[in-house]
């Protein structure tokens, strides 16, 4: 609770007469979060805010303070300065990058104000700077989309085809960048893919697009693009349509992607997208989750990683295998999508 907002409610309350102790009482139970969130890039943050927003409303007992950093760490780092002099309960954090952050963060430890990170990681040299994390295993979801593509070539009869991918790569240091990156690097040196060309898309569709168009007048022999989420791969199917190829199972190059987004998923549909690997992005109940134990005196995990799926537009592939566990893959259906809430 603010001290700063029970002071004006306190002098409100005076001046129209109502009892300073249950204003008190009302106020004491209000929890205020604030919340660095990275920006609007995407589809899946579009439905990460929204949980967030949803979680932490008014009527769950939250007061949420949000900020949209543009995709910029300075102003996420303005915005965690502001939350601290704010004297906010508890700080979430959406790092747009993984460095950088030991400064702010341990301003924050100093401030006795406890932060959740959420989503991506941050590297810091003191991981007591941080309370929890919660967030997505990006390198195993390269990895399961890199498992799926071996099985499906392999399955097809291509498994002895010259494969030449391009990567169009997330916002460069973000941990969904990062991972993905490493297991499409490490899935082609395996089966001797080759890597043809690598550039960031920074997670936009117009971004995307723009990439996409490069690579075709520079490459012409590209048949599998690897987007490292869905907008991207929605400005890297246009680009690949208006220079006259087709995506697809039956066309000339086969588009993968991250997020599993309803415009994603329905991409899958129609084998535009030929795999698309889930990130889920309803972090508010998760994050909620932890702030409960943490009022409540009870511990909670520093490391959460959450569950997720894998869809294909079709049955060829039913599960893939990374380590020793196995993923189920489900082939994609209008049902499904209509079920999804994102
Ligand atoms: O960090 C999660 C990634 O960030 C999602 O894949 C992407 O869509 C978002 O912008």
């Amino acid at each position: 609770m603010k001290k700063k907002m029970v002071t004006a409610l306190l002098a409100v309350s005076m001046l129209a007469g109502l009892s300073a102790v249950n204003v008190m009482a009302a106020d004491d139970d209000t929890i205020t979060v604030g919340f660095s969130q990275v920006g609007a890039e995407s589809d899946w943050r579009t439905a990460n805010t929204e949980s967030m927003k949803s979680t932490f409303s008014e009527d769950n007992g939250y007061e949420l303070i949000f900020d949209d950093a543009q995709q910029k760490q300075e102003n996420q780092l303005t915005a965690i300065r502001n939350f601290i002099q704010q004297e906010v309960d508890y700080i979430v954090l959406a790092p747009v990058t993984e460095t950088g952050w030991d400064t702010v963060l341990q301003e924050a430890k100093d401030a006795g104000i406890p932060v959740i990170i959420v989503d991506r990681m941050v590297d810091v040299s003191d991981d007591s700077l941080y309370t929890a994390w919660v967030g997505s295993n990006f390198k195993l979801e390269g990895q399961k989309a890199m498992a799926w593509l071996d099985a499906y070539l392999e399955a097809k009869g291509r498994g002895d085809e010259e494969i030449n991918l391009v990567d169009i790569q997330g916002t460069i240091g973000a941990s969904a960048q990062i991972g993905r990156t490493e297991g499409l690097e490490e899935a082609a040196k395996e089966n001797g893919w080759n890597i043809v060309d690598q550039q960031t898309g920074e997670f936009t569709q117009a971004k995307g697009q723009e990439v996409m168009e490069s690579m075709l007048k520079k490459h012409d022999n590209i048949n599998v693009v690897y987007c490292e989420n869905d907008n991207e791969a929605f400005g890297a199917i246009d680009a690949i349509e208006a220079a006259g190829k087709k995506v697809g199972p039956d066309g000339d190059i086969l588009v993968m992607s991250f997020d599993t987004t309803n415009a994603g998923l329905t991409d899958t549909l129609s084998g535009k997208i030929i795999c698309n690997t889930e990130c889920n992005p309803l972090h508010g109940p998760r994050v909620q989750e932890i702030i409960e134990k943490l009022e409540a005196g009870e511990d909670v995990d520093k490391i959460a990683y959450v569950d997720e799926e894998m869809f294909a537009f079709d049955d060829t592939v039913k599960t893939v295998t990374v380590g020793d566990k196995d993923f189920d893959v489900t082939a994609i259906s209008q049902e499904i999508i209509d079920g999804r809430a994102y």
